[in-house]
């Protein structure tokens, strides 16, 4: 208990899924959380994202654990919104130690139009780079940057080692903004390496989210039956990864956040973590 007392995170795509996991723990662990969240659909993502009554949600499970939470409906595309959301965000919480960018989208298929990829890569890369460099001039010593890439987006957009990449505009884009999230976090872990200042990814294979639960979700996975559901598609979930499982659950990923956001991770810097079950192994991407 109390691994990250008294320290301040901001949570991009904070309204559920993992971002709403690492919310409610962090909290758990002594923690105020600033929490943004686009609560609105994109129009070229096939399902729907989170609503404003989820960030409510996530907002009511932080103030039960006895911590403050700050809210805002920012989309994270918007860096002008996002700056403003964080700087309140601070002026009421008194300072910002932890980044969590978060928050991402993934449409994918053939029937994705062109500006699937934009929308995907403005979402997942320039979102997360809005995040952090609006962030950086409130981070001192001591603060951790987290940010949430992807095993299946490290896919080469060729396929590798008999792995398809994600499919249509939506899912290159996808591949690319975390193939880059990779190099950025490299980069500037290096940078701010001198200013103490730490910079980690995660890299999560399937996780049980709205993301990986969804029709067209189902139907990348079963591209062999029409409508498959659920129960068709956890047949082939588990071939990505080493170990027999279909997926993580967003709890998982949360206690790699919660250790990289603590002291503990205090000279972990420039890492690439895979919270895979092997899936990057497997798939020889772990390199
Ligand atoms: N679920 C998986 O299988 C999986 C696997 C690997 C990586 N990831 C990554 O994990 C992260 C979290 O996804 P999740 O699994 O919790 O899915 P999710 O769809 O449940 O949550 C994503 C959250 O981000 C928010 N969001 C989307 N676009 C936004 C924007 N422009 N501005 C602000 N908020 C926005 C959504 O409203 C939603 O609350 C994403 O970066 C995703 O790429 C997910």
């Amino acid at each position: 208990m109390n691994r990250v007392e008294g320290k301040v995170v901001l949570i991009t795509g904070a309204a559920r899924g993992q971002g709403r996991s690492h919310a409610v723990r962090l909290a758990e662990e002594g923690a105020d959380i600033i929490a943004v969240d686009i609560c609105a659909d994109i129009a070229t993502n096939d399902y729907a994202l989170a609503s404003e009554a989820d960030l409510a949600e996530t907002a009511a499970l932080v103030e039960k654990s006895g911590r403050r939470a700050f809210t805002r409906v920012v989309d994270v595309r918007d860096r002008r919104s996002l700056e403003q959301a964080i700087a309140e965000g601070v002026a009421e919480l008194g300072h910002l130690d932890v980044v969590v960018a978060n928050a991402g989208i993934c449409a994918l298929g053939h029937h994705v139009p062109i500006q699937g990829f934009v929308d995907v890569f403005d979402v997942n890369f320039m979102g997360v780079v809005n995040a952090v460099h609006t962030a950086l001039p409130h981070l001192g010593a001591g603060a951790s940057i987290i940010v949430t890439g992807s095993v299946a987006g490290l896919v080469p957009q060729t396929g590798f080692n008999g792995v398809q990449a994600l499919q249509g505009p939506g899912g290159d884009g996808y591949g690319l903004s975390k193939k880059m999230l990779r190099t950025y976090t490299q980069s500037l872990a290096l940078t701010l390496g001198p200013s103490s200042i730490r910079v980690n990814a995660i890299h999560p294979t399937n996780v049980d989210t709205d993301m990986l639960n969804n029709p067209g979700m189902y139907q990348i996975f079963r591209p062999d039956i029409q409508n498959p559901t659920r129960e068709d598609a956890e047949v082939t979930f588990p071939f990505m990864q080493a170990m027999p499982i279909p997926y993580v659950e967003a709890a998982d990923i949360t206690h790699a956040v919660t250790y990289l956001a603590s002291d503990e991770s205090r000279y972990v810097t420039g890492l690439q973590m895979f919270v895979d079950g092997g899936a990057a192994l497997k798939l020889g991407l772990a390199n």
